[in-house]
């Protein structure tokens, strides 16, 4: 039996409700399977441990982190902190400083929940670039507060950053349809996008059984919409991914639903799974908040963890809730978290005895 250490953040607001939901799935799904056990350590990084103490985490944060297997993040966020505080002092830090550079978020619309488009067969993984490009933060403001107010905002894209968001993207292809979308813009981009497509060409003759298609990030967009049942994995600029994977989570039917890992493919570090959503401040409190998200996440994180019998549980026991209910009311439904996550760990536990008989 093995033990994992994992180190949870709930944060603010509904991540301190739906993170115990995720935590009791995580401990059911070991025992189920009879595989593991899992060791928290519960830090109180928040926005509240900001105001008491003036920074988001303690200086040795990111060494602390670095003693776990996972880090389990629920939301943070706060309306008297202002966000740029809470994303630079926190999240940003760990994902930069432990390399994750793939942001994983799969996008499929569940049978029982109601997408805004007609299709049902939406099923896709969205590959994001988490490290560079658009987001590196390199250039400057001049001439500020004059008629000539100027900025310069550039991005970074590097051989080496390009191949190892692609070579991942390419393997979980294989693992599924065996089809990859690459988002490009190589026809207005002539340098960064020019060179993302001649590293996703030079991959190909090594993933020669993945099929893979190159759209325009514009046209894959409209793609979401009018034939998502083409899409299997994308793989995106972080820009590219950041907008791409919100018309997914929309299309998904609820933002409750989304989650997302931020890995270290070659863990080095520990990676970081959370819930899309934040800390949603107007429902904090009531015990509404969908658990589903953070469910999903806990799957992600096994599923990394090659704990993959105790993810595919997990899956079943949330698709067999999407569909039959209990839903809290942003699925349209009047249960609160703490019934829908009953739901889930009966159902986990009788898949649990289907998969063993
Ligand atoms: P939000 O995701 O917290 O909420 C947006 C809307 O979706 C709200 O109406 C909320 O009630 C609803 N919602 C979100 N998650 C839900 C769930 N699990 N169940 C039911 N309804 C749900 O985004 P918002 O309001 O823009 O941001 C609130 C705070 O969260 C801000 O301080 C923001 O910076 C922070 N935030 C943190 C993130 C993170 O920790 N990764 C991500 C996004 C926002
Ligand atoms: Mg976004």
């Amino acid at each position: 039996m093995t033990t994992y250490r994992l180190a949870v953040i709930a944060g603010d607001g509904i991540g301190k409700e739906v993170i115990p939901i995720g935590l009791n799935v995580l401990r059911q799904a070991g025992r189920v399977t009879g595989r593991f056990e899992i060791a928290t350590t519960d830090l109180p990084w928040s926005c509240e441990y900001y105001l008491a103490h003036g920074v988001m985490m303690p200086a040795d944060g990111l060494a602390i982190l670095a003693e776990h297997d996972a880090i389990y993040l629920g939301a943070v966020g706060f309306p008297d902190v202002p966000d740029h505080v809470s994303l630079h002092g926190l999240l940003l830090p760990i994902r930069r400083g432990f390399d994750q550079y793939v942001n994983l978020r799969p996008i499929r619309v569940l049978e029982g929940i109601a997408s805004p488009l007609r299709h049902s067969d939406i099923d896709m993984l969205c590959v994001r670039e988490n490290t560079e490009g658009e987001y590196v933060g390199i250039g400057g403001r001049f001439k500020r507060g004059t008629p000539d107010d100027t900025a310069v905002q550039t991005s970074v894209f590097t051989r080496r950053g390009i191949e190892r968001v692609a070579r991942y993207a390419f393997a979980q292809a294989r693992r599924r349809k065996r089809r990859l979308a690459s988002a490009t813009k190589s026809n207005a981009l002539q340098y960064s996008m020019v060179l993302w497509d001649e590293v996703i060409e030079g991959l190909r003759s090594e993933f020669s059984d993945v099929e893979v298609a190159r759209y325009h990030v514009d046209a894959l967009a409209a793609r979401f919409i009018t034939a998502p049942e083409s899409l299997d994995v994308i793989v995106a600029s972080n820009l590219f991914g950041d907008i791409l994977t919100d018309l997914g989570g929309a299309l998904q039917g609820s933002l409750g639903l989304a989650a997302s890992g931020n890995i270290n493919p070659e863990r080095h570090f520990p990676s970081m799974f959370e819930p899309v959503h934040g800390s949603a401040p107007d429902i904090a409190g009531r015990g509404i908040a969908n658990p589903l998200a953070t469910v999903w996440a806990a799957a992600l994180l096994l599923d990394h963890l090659k704990e993959s019998e105790g993810a595919a549980l997990i899956m079943r026991a949330l698709e067999q809730v999407a569909r039959s209910g209990p839903h809290t009311p942003d699925l349209g439904g009047k249960a609160t978290t703490r019934e829908v996550g009953e739901a889930i760990m009966s159902a986990l536990g009788k898949v649990g005895e289907a998969a063993r008989r």
